[in-house]
């Protein structure tokens, strides 16, 4: 009740500030814009909500040329009343606005309505659908424009909301070519066009229509029996759907993962309405004692970028200031006195080590330090440039459930890894996600039991520093380079890997904006520990 009488106050509050800098357009543009009926049809969507209004209050159309009619069918939650107090302070910007709570079939409402007021062009928009483009309109209605065509909307788990959308037209290379076989939302149509007057979504209005009682396909045969085809329209990239099949609950998370992948990809979000606000998850460890993300304190837009994903996500996570490969002469002991492993040599560049490595390695080992310290049980490393694959959190809490069901022992689980090698590795029976691993590359994010650490630290690896990501697989024994190996005696990291993985990094290195701070720093000749200073 009491957040309810928030949202209440905050509309009140914001009202007058809905469409800053709205003003009445200059000059008659009405010829470039025409009227539009832009009609968004409500379900569940209370997620998707801030975003749809966000959308409508910063649309880059004149809003004196729509008619916005918003179709609520969900009684749950606070939707019909939230779209009230939002309608209620637009009014005065656009041409009209109505809500409707009890129409049957909104997409035949929202024609017919828009057709009794005389608008040139409709917009059909579910509420599974959030456009990201405020010039969406203008798009699709350029010029030569088709009578009738769908945007094309991805969702984070890659479906598209047209299907059938071809290989082509998901890659761009054919923006408005593809005619389609079935009908998908959104719908933008013309209405000038004299043959749109025979479309409808309503069995009634067809003749000897004798298939499904379905809007979708009712349309779609009266598209047919008109000769007016259908077109797929991806010229931009519209926005993202959350794919309808999935149940409300996942509908929820699957959003907030895609709005997560959205800032992964160095984008700005979907704007959000200013005053129906996002609802977000309490933080949580995900059955953990401690989630640490590791970041670099001169790379903040890395963490702040992090901060915003584990907000939309739940995770309460600490942040660990990396270890600066720029600075390991000012290092305090014992991290001071490191040595490497003299006989490293990257496979990949032959090079020695580099100075950026040794900061990530040391980065690492004090977090194994201090969950030894803390006696913490088990805990999640992540490192500051990752992307969650969806539901990637909800695998690592039914992973910790099935160790837990089982009391198989574990020292480390790999959330993301780069497969290194061509090595078995098996499903572990009884278990939901768990495989055994082979040689892996990256340490993006994996979970770590105190067992785990002790074996890392009591490995002794300070004095013979190789990347952090050749060491864990030295640790659990599947390492191909022998020599190295044998470095380190005892090598009985009982190592596990995540499948599907939950995390993968924001960026490949072959891919445009990848900037890595190992990569980049310099080649250190490899140190040979001096004398008296080798005990830890
Ligand atoms: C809409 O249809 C009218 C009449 O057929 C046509 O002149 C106009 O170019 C079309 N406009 C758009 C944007 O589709
Ligand atoms: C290395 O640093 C340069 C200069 O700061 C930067 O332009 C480049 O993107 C960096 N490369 C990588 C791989 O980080």
């Amino acid at each position: 009740m009491l957040r309810r009488l928030f949202v209440a106050l905050g509309i009140l509050a914001t009202a007058v500030a809905l469409f800053p800098g709205a003003q009445p357009e200059e000059g008659d543009v009405r010829h470039l814009y025409p009227t539009t009926l832009l009609a968004l049809g409500l379900d569940t969507d209370a997620h998707t909500l801030p975003y749809l209004l966000g959308f409508l209050e910063n649309i880059d159309y004149p809003k004196k040329q729509i008619s916005l009619e918003i179709y609520v069918h969900s009684k749950e939650d606070t939707t019909q009343q939230q779209v009230g107090w939002w309608l209620d302070s637009a009014r005065e910007y656009f041409r009209r606005v109505k809500l409707v709570a009890d129409s049957t079939n909104w997409l035949e409402d929202a024609l017919r309505s828009a057709r009794v007021q005389k608008i040139s062009r409709c917009f059909l928009l579910p509420g599974d659908t959030v456009p990201k483009a405020p010039n969406i309109l203008q798009m699709l209605f350029r010029e030569p424009s088709h009578l009738v065509v769908t945007p094309l909307f991805q969702s984070v788990d890659g479906s598209l909301n047209v299907e059938e959308a071809s290989e082509r037209v998901q890659k761009r290379e054919n923006v408005r070519e593809q005619v389609l076989k079935k009908v998908w939302l959104p719908l933008a149509i013309n209405l000038t066009a004299i043959d749109s007057s025979y479309l409808t979504f309503d069995a009634q209005n067809l003749p000897h229509y004798e298939a499904a009682d379905e809007p979708l396909e009712v349309f779609a045969n009266s598209a047919e029996r008109m000769d007016i085809p259908i077109y797929v329209d991806n010229q931009d990239d519209y926005g993202f759907f959350v794919n309808p099949e999935l149940d409300l609950e996942d509908r929820r998370t699957m959003f907030r993962y895609q709005l997560a992948d959205v800032i992964a990809d160095g984008n700005p979000l979907p704007i959000v309405s200013r005053s129906v606000r996002p609802w977000l998850p309490e933080p949580s460890l995900w059955d953990t004692q401690k989630i640490y993300v590791i970041n670099l304190k001169r790379r903040p837009e890395r963490l702040q970028k992090m901060e915003k994903i584990f907000e939309l996500l739940g995770v309460e996570a600490t942040v660990w200031e990396a270890t600066d490969g720029n600075y390991l002469d000012s290092l305090p002991s014992p991290h001071k006195s490191h040595a490497t492993l003299p006989s490293y040599r990257d496979p990949i560049m032959n090079r020695p080590i580099k100075a950026g490595e040794i900061g990530c390695f040391l980065s690492h080992y004090r977090i194994w330090e201090d969950v030894v310290k803390e006696g913490l049980d088990r805990v999640i490393v992540f490192e500051d440039d990752l992307r969650f694959a969806p539901n990637g959190l909800q695998r690592v809490r039914e992973v910790l459930a099935d160790l837990d069901a089982t009391g198989k022992p574990w020292d480390l689980i790999y959330l993301g890894r780069k497969k290194q090698a061509d090595q078995e590795e098996l499903w572990v029976s009884g278990h939901r996600h768990l495989s055994t691993v082979g040689y892996s590359y990256w340490t993006l994010g994996y979970l770590l039991s105190k067992s785990g650490a002790e074996k890392l630290l009591a490995a002794k690896p300070l004095q013979k520093i190789v990347p952090v990501d050749e060491f864990l697989p030295i640790m659990f024994d599947r390492h191909p380079n022998q020599d190295w190996k044998e470095q380190f005696q005892k090598r009985d990291l009982d190592a596990f890997t995540l499948y599907p993985l939950s995390v993968s990094p924001q960026r490949y290195t072959h891919e445009n904006g990848y900037v890595s701070d190992t990569e980049n720093s310099s080649i250190l000749q490899p140190l040979v520990p001096s004398k008296g200073k080798t005990e830890l």
